[in-house]
């Protein structure tokens, strides 16, 4: 497979982004994929959740994705900024919160940087699949990473009624598609989901109805085997290859697969 780029884009916070970029690299490696985690959100969540936060908060800048934004650090090597994982197959660049300064709120007008990201990831190499995971706004952060990306996800909690949101989400995605053409959308995925709740049956129903097949088939169901294996730092396919968690976890990575394979025909076939 040509390597592909994947961003998870919502400036709701707690719908699941993290948590989702986690496990979903761990669906992705145990299918033998080569996986590089990107955390983009100065929380570092991400990479807390591989390292613990007592490492991660301990990294100086220039250890971490602040050094890709950082131009008195254009020397460093970024291939030098990857940190292997304890897991076969995946691989992390890191954040912490020195990367906050560079999470400026209008990201449009500002020159260069826009491009920090994607130059860093082109001068990185290609691993199989690439996933950034993105703070709960649409700064700097999260607009390079749509700089960056050939696709997006948009996890989705099963109660933001707002539709306010969703819609700077999907303006956000436009104006990013006229820097980076290639940037497609792969849907919404209703994360954290209860089927024995009126509330997020009726949600998603509505979502499908709005957006059709731009909401994935795959639901992620709350279930507490993810905060659980997150908390063992281990994604749920290495902690719990049997669960309900991990199941859903393959059926993402596989969907999200086919949906790529279609859409790379599509595009060839354009
Ligand atoms: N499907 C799920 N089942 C159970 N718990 C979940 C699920 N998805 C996420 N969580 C938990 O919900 C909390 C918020 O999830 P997460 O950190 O992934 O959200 P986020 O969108 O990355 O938040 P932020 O916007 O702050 O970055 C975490 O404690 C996480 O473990
Ligand atoms: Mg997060």
């Amino acid at each position: 497979m040509a390597g592909v780029t994947l961003c998870l884009i919502n400036q709701k916070g707690g719908c699941g982004k993290s948590s989702t970029c986690f496990h979903l690299a761990g669906a992705f490696a145990g299918l033998g994929y080569s996986v590089l985690a990107v955390d983009a959100d100065p929380q570092g969540s991400l990479s807390q959740g591989f390292f613990g936060s007592d490492e991660i908060e301990n990294l100086p800048a220039e250890q971490t994705l602040a050094a890709v934004f950082d131009e008195s650090t254009f020397f460093v090597d970024r291939r030098q900024l990857i940190r292997q994982t304890s897991f076969d197959n995946i691989a992390i660049l890191p954040t912490n919160l020195h990367l906050a300064t560079f999470n400026a709120p209008t990201p449009e007008s500002a020159g260069m940087i826009q491009y920090s990201l994607r130059d860093a990831l082109d001068e990185i190499g290609e691993y199989d699949v690439t996933l950034i995971d993105c703070p709960p706004n649409l700064y700097q952060c999260s607009w390079n990473a749509m700089i960056a990306a050939d696709y997006v996800v948009i996890p989705v909690p099963p109660e933001d009624f707002g539709t306010q949101g969703l819609r700077a989400v999907h303006q956000c995605i436009d104006n990013a598609r006229k820097l980076n053409t290639n940037l497609r959308r792969l849907g919404h995925l209703i994360t954290r989901y209860d089927r024995r709740l009126l509330v997020h049956r009726s949600y998603e129903a509505r979502l499908r109805t709005l957006y059709q097949e731009m909401v994935l088939d795959t639901v992620m169901p709350e279930v507490s085997a993810f905060k659980v294996a997150l908390a063992c730092r281990q994604p749920v396919q290495a902690y719990a290859p049997k669960s309900k968690a991990a199941a859903s976890m393959r059926a993402l990575a596989g969907e999200l697969l086919t949906r790529i394979e279609n859409r790379t025909n599509r595009k060839t076939m354009a």
